[in-house]
């Protein structure tokens, strides 16, 4: 499997979760409840999930229409074969990265 934007690669074995997934990978994902689908803080986005879980009771309560977007929680969803892992950039990293984007700007 792949994870995006990074390109980094990873083999793992069917039915690990892509959070494990990209531990071994090493992308980090965030997150703040040790898996138990309840801090919404490691979604990814899977555009292709035919080789991915389906998704569980969880996260249909919790992500509901953002299932249709393609988003998926790392802890949650288990990888079944080859996929690309879109993750999210974190948003301190974005909110830092936008900043300095808007200083350089003003140079
Ligand atoms: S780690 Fe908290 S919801 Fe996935």
């Amino acid at each position: 499997m792949t994870f995006l934007p990074e390109r980094k690669t990873v083999t793992v074995h069917r039915g690990t979760t892509v959070l494990t997934a990209a531990a071994k990978a090493g992308v980090k994902i965030s997150q703040r409840c040790a898996g138990k689908a309840a801090c919404l803080t490691c979604k990814v986005n899977i555009r292709e999930q035919h080789n991915v879980s389906d998704p569980n009771q969880q996260e249909f309560f919790k992500l509901d229409a953002l299932l249709n977007d393609g988003v998926r929680l790392a802890c949650q969803t288990k990888v079944l074969g080859q996929c690309e892992i879109e993750v999210p950039e974190d948003r301190l990293k974005a909110i830092i990265r936008a900043q300095l984007e808007g200083r350089h700007d003003d140079d």
